[in-house]
């Protein structure tokens, strides 16, 4: 076993790094006030390969690998949460399944534009009644032809006001149930297709989160991923990776928080001395250190299980688990150890708590992963 990243992932969590700390942080917690999507630097971050990282270069990608992604997603995501999420829908769910299960003509129509970062993508499974319970599809799709008609209503979609084009799952078999679920991908301005108003939430507030509707949408049947009736397994599949994702923006969070934490601690006087000096400082931070390591390495083993072709997904979930649960932990520390200028907008630790919480919610509740992780030990995988 060996803890070393290679000299290509150096230089690419260096230039991740690099790039937050200058085109990124400027303008963070500005975004974060006006929860205005940060059109610029997405277009920039697909100029630099960041928007599809694993993708093969023949496909528009950086053809890099899952480490290569996770460290770059850490070092984004500890600078602002908000591009962090709007990277990993666009990597993991999008330019994943689209490489791994498309056609030639959507590879070259699609995932082409979107992994160059010209194009953004969007993912959507989630529905109002359909959350966790994901295989209770309510959206629809019936064959017409050379089309299929797609009806229904999409909830909680990252980039659903910005994206060109949007992956939805929809019922092409009731009788079925999820093995009559299919996978569309819709282009924006497509007559049926409508988003609603930006959700105004508690975090991540500069990505776009909105619901999507689809009235008598008519959608070219090549435009169908994988095959009829694989949707369910379509978005299950690339979940797992983006679970990964979100695992590396929750341990980019929890990094900051300590960051934060430790600088605090050394400018901070009470009682005659900087509170760095007092154990209870202390034990805070090393815990706080303590669970930033062991969510990384999490996140660096299923990511490095993927990249070995070897199965990932309880381990993708143990990932997410863990580092979203540190992510606000160390958020809540970081504010602690701060005091009363923690609780207040003029330090970045309670965003760091807003935007942590999230990823206890997202591409699967911490419930869901240890639905995942049980049924993998039940069944001896
Ligand atoms: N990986 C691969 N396949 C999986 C899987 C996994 N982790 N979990 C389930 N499946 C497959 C099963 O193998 C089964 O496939 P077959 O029928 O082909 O054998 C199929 O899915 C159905 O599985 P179950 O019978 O176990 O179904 P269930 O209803 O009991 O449980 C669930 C399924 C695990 C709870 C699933 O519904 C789930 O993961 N729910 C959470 C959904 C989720 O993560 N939503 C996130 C929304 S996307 C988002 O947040 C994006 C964003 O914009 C940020």
């Amino acid at each position: 076993m060996n803890f070393d990243l290679t000299e290509e992932h150096l230089m690419i969590q260096e230039s991740a790094k690099d790039f937050a700390l200058n085109e990124i942080a400027p303008s963070a917690v500005h975004r974060d006030k006006t929860a205005e999507f940060p059109a610029e630097i997405v277009k920039k971050m697909g100029e630099l390969g960041f928007m599809g990282m694993m993708v093969p270069p023949e496909f528009g990608g950086a053809g890099l690998d899952t480490i290569s992604y996770v460290l770059a997603m850490i070092e984004i995501s500890k600078v602002d949460a908000s591009v962090g999420v709007i990277m990993s829908v666009n990597n993991s769910l999008v330019c994943y399944g689209l490489e791994k299960y498309g056609s030639d003509f959507v590879k070259e129509k699609y995932l082409i534009p979107l992994a160059k970062g010209e194009k953004l993508g969007a993912f959507a499974l989630s529905e109002p009644e359909a959350g966790s319970d994901a295989t209770k599809q309510k959206t629809t799709a019936d064959k017409d032809g050379d089309y299929f008609v797609l009806n229904g209503i999409k909830n909680w979609i990252t980039n659903g006001t910005t994206a060109d084009y949007v992956l939805v799952m929809a019922t092409t078999n009731k009788e079925l149930a999820h093995k009559g679920i299919s996978t569309f991908i819709v282009e924006k301005g497509t007559p049926g297709f409508d988003h609603g108003v930006q959700e105004d939430k508690l975090g991540i507030r500069s990505s776009d989160t909105c619901s999507l509707t689809f009235q008598n949408c008519k959608v070219p049947a090549t435009n169908m991923v994988w095959e009829e009736g694989k949707g369910f397994n379509f978005a299950m599949n690339t979940l797992n990776g983006g679970r990964i994702g979100i695992a590396s923006q929750a341990v980019g969070i929890a990094e900051a928080s300590l960051e934060a934490a430790i600088k605090y601690s050394k400018e901070r006087k009470a009682f005659g001395q900087t509170i760095s000096n007092f154990q209870a400082i202390q034990f805070m931070l090393s815990d706080m250190a303590v669970r930033v390591d062991a969510a990384k390495l999490l996140t660096l083993k299923s990511a490095a299980l993927k990249d070995a072709g070897k199965p990932y997904y309880k381990e993708a979930a143990m990932a997410k688990l863990y580092a979203s649960k540190v992510a606000v932990q160390n958020a809540l520390d970081a504010i602690q150890i701060h005091g009363g200028y923690g609780y207040v907008r003029e330090y970045l630790v309670e965003r760091y708590l807003r935007d942590a919480k999230i990823t206890e919610i997202y591409e699967g509740t911490s419930e869901i992963q240890k639905v995942v992780i049980a049924r993998a030990l039940l069944d001896n995988k």
